[in-house]
C-alpha cells in the first residue's frame, strides 16, 4: 500500500464517465438510459473545483465533505477489497434470487446510489451479465468505457431519482450516508422505482474506527479519534441534517410502510490490526491506511467551517496517533436489506 500521495489537479481521474448533465429540466420520473449524452473531456474540469489543495465536486450548495480526487478513491478501493475479503462477496441478502427473477420484456435493472468509481457495479455487471446496472453520482470519476451493461448519471440523490416508477429489481446504496440530508424520504424514492418484490441494501460505515469490545469503548482509550468524530457528527449534523444512518435505516424502512422481509441491523466489525482470523488476517495494515487517508480527506472541510490551523491540525495528529498506537481498534460496517412489499404503503410514508 503506497503511503498517501500528494495531490494536484491531476489527480482528477483520467476517465471522464459517460453520465448525462446534472440538467435537472427531464421529466423526473421517466427513464433516462437512453437519453444519457456523455460528458466530452474539454467539459470534464467544469465538474470540479480544487480546495485547500484538494479536488471537489463543483456542486457548491451540496453538503458532501469528501473529496473525490485519486486518493479518496483509491480509500474506496481499499474499502471495497475489505469488504469483499470479510462478506466473501459483494453483497448481502437475496441479491441473487431478486436479479434471477424474471420481469418479463423490461428486463431486470439494477442501481447503484453514489457509486462513486463505479468499481462495485463493474463488479457486478461481470457477475450479473443480464443485469443492465445503473449508477448515479454527482462527480465523473467512473470509468468511460463502462460494460456495456453499465451506465454511469450524473445526479443529485437527494432529489427524485430519474427513474421511472416500478422499473428496478435492486437499489444498492454503499456509504453515502455523509451525502444524504433526508434519508427517509430517499427510501422513499427508492420504495417508488423498485418493483414490487425488488430489493434494497444499504451499507454504512461507521464514521471513524471504534472498538468492538463496549466495556473497551466506555473507558475511552482513544479521546482524539472519540473527539474527532463526535466533531464531524456534530458539524455535518448542524450544516445540513446528515447523520450516521447504518443503525437507523432498518426503523426508517419500517416507518415507511413499503417494505417487507425486512433484515436485522448487521453488523460487521473489521479489524484494523494484523490478527489471527483467517478471513480477515491480511487486511489490517491495508484498511488503517485507508482510515489514515479518511482523516486526511476531512482536513478541507475542518478548515472550511474557519477552525484554527493549530486545531485542525491537532486534530488529525491526535487522531493519527491512536490510530496508530491502539490495539484491537475495529471500523464497523451496517448492512440492512429489504424487499419492496407487494401492495401499496402499509403505512403512509414520511
Ligand atoms: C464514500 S463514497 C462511496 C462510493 C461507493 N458507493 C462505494 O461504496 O465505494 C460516496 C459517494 O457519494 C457521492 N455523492 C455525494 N453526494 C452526492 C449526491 N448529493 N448525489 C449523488 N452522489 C453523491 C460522492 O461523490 C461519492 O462518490
Amino acid at each position: 500500500m503506497p503511503s498517501l500521495p500528494n495531490i494536484s489537479e491531476s489527480d482528477v481521474p483520467d476517465e471522464p464517465t459517460n453520465g448525462n448533465s446534472t440538467d435537472d429540466s427531464h421529466e423526473i420520473h421517466s427513464d433516462v438510459s437512453s437519453e444519457l449524452e456523455e460528458i466530452l473531456p474539454a467539459e470534464r474540469p467544469a465538474y470540479f473545483r480544487t480546495e485547500f489543495s484538494r479536488l471537489f465536486h463543483s456542486h457548491g450548495d451540496l453538503p458532501y465533505p469528501l473529496p473525490c480526487d485519486a486518493p479518496e478513491l483509491e480509500r474506496q478501493n481499499v474499502f471495497h477489497r475489505v469488504l469483499q475479503q470479510v462478506l466473501g462477496s459483494n453483497f448481502v441478502g437475496p441479491v441473487h434470487a431478486v436479479l434471477a427473477s424474471d420481469t418479463g420484456e423490461r428486463g431486470i435493472k439494477a442501481l447503484d446510489i453514489g457509486n462513486g468509481n463505479g468499481i462495485w457495479l463493474e463488479e457486478m455487471s461481470e457477475q450479473f451479465p443480464h443485469v443492465k446496472f445503473h449508477g448515479i453520482d454527482i462527480v465523473p470519476v467512473s470509468s468511460r468505457t463502462p460494460p456495456r451493461n453499465v451506465d454511469f448519471e450524473m445526479h443529485n440523490m437527494n432529489e427524485a431519482l430519474r427513474r421511472t416508477s416500478g422499473t428496478m429489481s435492486f437499489v444498492h446504496a454503499r456509504s453515502i450516508d455523509m451525502a444524504v440530508t433526508n434519508y427517509p424520504a430517499l427510501l422513499n424514492e427508492v420504495a417508488r422505482i423498485l418493483r414490487p418484490g425488488g430489493l434494497f441494501l444499504s451499507g454504512e460505515w461507521s464514521w471513524g474506527p471504534t472498538f468492538q469490545d463496549g466495556a473497551r469503548r466506555n473507558t475511552n482509550p482513544i479521546p482524539a479519534i472519540d473527539s474527532f468524530v463526535t466533531w464531524i457528527t456534530d458539524e455535518l449534523y448542524a450544516r445540513n441534517h446528515i447523520a450516521p444512518a447504518g443503525a437507523h435505516v432498518h426503523e426508517w424502512l419500517s416507518e415507511s410502510g413499503q417494505f417487507i422481509d425486512i433484515s436485522e441491523t448487521l453488523e460487521y466489525c473489521i479489524p484494523l490490526d494484523h490478527n489471527t482470523d483467517t478471513r480477515t488476517a491480511n487486511i489490517g495494515t491495508d484498511f488503517r491506511n485507508a482510515w489514515r487517508w479518511y482523516a486526511d480527506s476531512l482536513l478541507p472541510f475542518m478548515r472550511s467551517t474557519g477552525m484554527a490551523e493549530d486545531r485542525v491540525a491537532e486534530m488529525n495528529r491526535g487522531y493519527m496517533r491512536e490510530l496508530d498506537a491502539t490495539p484491537g481498534l475495529v471500523a464497523v460496517y451496517t448492512v440492512t436489506y429489504a424487499t419492496k412489499s407487494l401492495r401499496g404503503p402499509l403505512v403512509a410514508g414520511r
